[in-house]
């Protein structure tokens, strides 16, 4: 039999560990533009290293709102959390570690990890905005794991090794509807121009 519940906090946990690596790629969408990250550069390759579509304010913006949002979302849990129970549940690692150290790294993590896939797209001759499916869907989450899981353990054991590999497995399955349903939603917006 199933714990549902349990499977239910088991997403909702996951979810909302992710929030803050998940709204930086689509605040960077909107904010971005100006000046390529790679100032123009070209590999030896002859392409772009990473190309116009990772600018530095877009990295800016969209890090800033991810460090924004778990701002938000820490006060919002803390005031609501009865004695601390529902912190505990939503913000189960985070012990001493603050928001601001917590939502730069998974905010930061999540665009580099994006940035990183943008440069082996343009070594294997992909032009900007070109399709990679799995490669643009997994990139930030990689890129948020990498950068939290090293640099804030106490958060990131807390948050995805207290049922793990359950919480892992959510954010495999969540990411790629999730980053579908947003990009189709930005280019119906104009925002983007592919829906992918
Ligand atoms: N963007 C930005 N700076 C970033 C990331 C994104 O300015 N660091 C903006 C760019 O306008 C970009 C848009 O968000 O075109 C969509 O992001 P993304 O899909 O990640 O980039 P692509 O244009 O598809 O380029 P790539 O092929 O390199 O992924
Ligand atoms: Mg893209």
């Amino acid at each position: 039999m199933v714990d549902l519940v349990g499977a239910l906090l088991v997403i909702v946990q996951a979810i909302f560990a992710m929030l803050p690596a998940y709204v930086a790629n689509p605040m960077a969408v909107l904010t971005g533009g100006g000046p390529p990250i790679d100032g123009g550069r070209v590999w030896r390759d002859g392409r772009r290293v990473l190309g116009d579509g990772k600018t530095w304010r877009g990295l800016l913006g969209g890090t800033v709102a991810g460090m924004a949002l778990c701002g938000i979302l820490s006060v919002a849990v803390r005031a609501a959390g009865a004695e601390g129970s529902l912190t505990d549940f939503l913000m189960p690692g985070w012990g001493g570690l603050s928001w601001v150290y917590v939502g730069f790294l998974l905010a930061f993590g999540a665009l580099f990890g994006d940035s990183v896939k943008s440069f082996f797209k343009r070594r294997l001759g992909r032009d900007r905005g070109a399709k990679a499916p799995v490669m643009d869907m997994y990139d930030f989450v990689l890129g948020a794991f990498l950068w939290a899981g090293v640099l804030a353990w106490p958060w990131f054991s807390g948050a995805f090794h207290l049922w793990a590999p359950w919480h892992v497995l959510v954010v495999v399955v969540v990411t790629p509807l999730l980053h579908r349903s947003v990009n189709i939603i930005g280019y119906k917006m104009g925002k983007k121009e592919v829906p992918w």
